[in-house]
């Protein structure tokens, strides 16, 4: 049973894992250099450096982030001088408290996890950091989770940490990064130390560079050989609709074990489209796992209307949200949190909201559901809304 019928495909399956970090991002030397370019000061004059970063699910954000940080390191280390980074992911830690333990935590591990307040935590840090002579760089990963949770104010004590420092050196640099305009969502005060100059962008991956990171990929984890390249340019065709290169490599690797079952000895076509049919629902559902109530009732009541049609007005969507918060007893949000709402939800690409074309009488709004049936997805929120029963 454990043994692979015929020759496995794989050479390395690690490289295919979520937290693997390529050599190099293909197709993100914009990025890249912008990057360089913002946080040279930072190594070379001890200056500190805040920068967000934007772009959907897939796009490379994390882990370019990574290769930056680890790249930085090498780099300060050839200039002699003290630099680290700490990566935390503020969907797991989104309270002020366990953002900043984490950080203390990179250089004391064991550090009790309650009984100390924040403002004493930060202080510890501080004095880790002058101990070491080093500078920090906190990148805040899905930043946004923690802002909507605990507003900005870790943000604001982050950037103005080094204020009281004793020789001229700066402690920490932050690094942002969010699906959503975190600008918004900072207080005046942090505003101003984020420049909106410092914005590095993701967008979606054309097939072209899908291909190409799909072929990076193929190259660290499989056999030679062992993959058509007719199933290379399937990968990515099929995950071009999303842009999603993580989409694109679970894609490759479930095809692989696919493959691996049959003991094929080569991924074929066939296996990356029964791969495709199975990761599209997982992607789907780790969309809706996050989701708040109202985003939940939303979703219920689009549902139900968009039933056989290709799209529904706005006008549409937001009644059936209101017989849906009816029928779970809750308040329907007023009309513009509404439109907070579908803004949240197209982000998120469980619905794709635009302007409508032909067919509908005036420029308005229209609603589509992106790749869920409605039956399933009306299923699925039923469930998540009745928890328990
Ligand atoms: N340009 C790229 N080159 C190589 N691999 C990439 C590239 N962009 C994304 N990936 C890979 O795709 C997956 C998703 O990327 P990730 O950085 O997690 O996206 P995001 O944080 O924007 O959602 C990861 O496995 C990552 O290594
Ligand atoms: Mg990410």
């Amino acid at each position: 049973m454990w043994e692979t019928p015929g020759k496995s495909v794989f050479k390395d399956q690690r490289v295919l894992s979520f937290d693997y970090v390529p050599p190099k991002l293909v197709h993100r030397d914009t990025q890249m250099k912008k990057l360089v370019m913002l946080y040279k000061p930072v190594v070379e004059s001890n200056m500190s450096q805040n920068v967000v970063l934007t772009g959907s699910v897939g796009t490379g954000k994390t882990a370019t982030a990574k290769r930056f940080c680890m790249d930085m390191v090498g780099y300060a280390e050839k200039k002699q001088k003290a630099v680290d980074w700490v990566l935390v992911n503020c969907r797991q830690r989104n309270s002020e408290s366990s953002v900043v333990l984490q950080i203390v935590n990179h250089f004391q591990p064991n550090f009790p996890d309650r009984g100390f307040s924040i403002t004493e935590m930060l202080r510890i840090l501080r004095k880790d950091l002058e101990k070491r002579k080093l500078h920090l760089l906190v990148v805040l990963d899905e930043a946004d989770m923690l802002l909507k949770k605990a507003g900005s104010d870790i943000i604001y004590k982050l950037t103005r940490f080094g204020e009281e420092k004793l020789d001229g050196r700066e402690l920490v640099s932050l690094m942002l990064i969010s699906q959503k305009n975190v600008y918004d969502m900072l207080d005046p005060a942090s505003t101003s130390t984020f420049k909106r100059t410092n914005i590095v962008e993701f967008g979606k991956y054309p097939p072209e560079e899908l291909r190409d990171i799909v072929a990076q990929r193929t190259q660290l984890a499989l056999k030679d050989d062992a993959i058509d390249p007719d199933s290379i340019d399937l990968i990515a065709e099929v995950s071009s609709e999303f842009g999603d290169a993580r989409f694109a490599i679970e894609i490759l690797e479930k095809a692989g074990m696919l493959a691996d079952e049959e003991g094929a000895g080569r991924i074929t076509v066939e296996h990356v489209r029964a791969a495709k049919a199975e990761a599209y629902s997982s992607v789907t559902e780790s969309k809706l796992v996050g989701l708040e109530l109202h985003q939940k009732l939303a979703l219920l009541g689009i549902a139900r209307a968009i039933r056989g049609k290709a799209y529904i007005t706005t006008g549409g969507a937001e009644s059936a949200y209101k017989v849906a918060c009816e029928e779970y007893g809750e308040k329907p949000r007023a009309h513009t949190a509404f439109w907070g709402l579908m803004k949240d939800l197209d982000m998120l690409g469980v619905v794709s909201a635009k302007k409508s074309g032909v067919g509908i009488s005036g420029k308005t709004t229209v609603i589509t559901l992106l790749d869920i049936p409605a039956k399933v997805l009306e299923d699925k929120m039923r469930q998540m809304l009745n928890p328990g029963r």
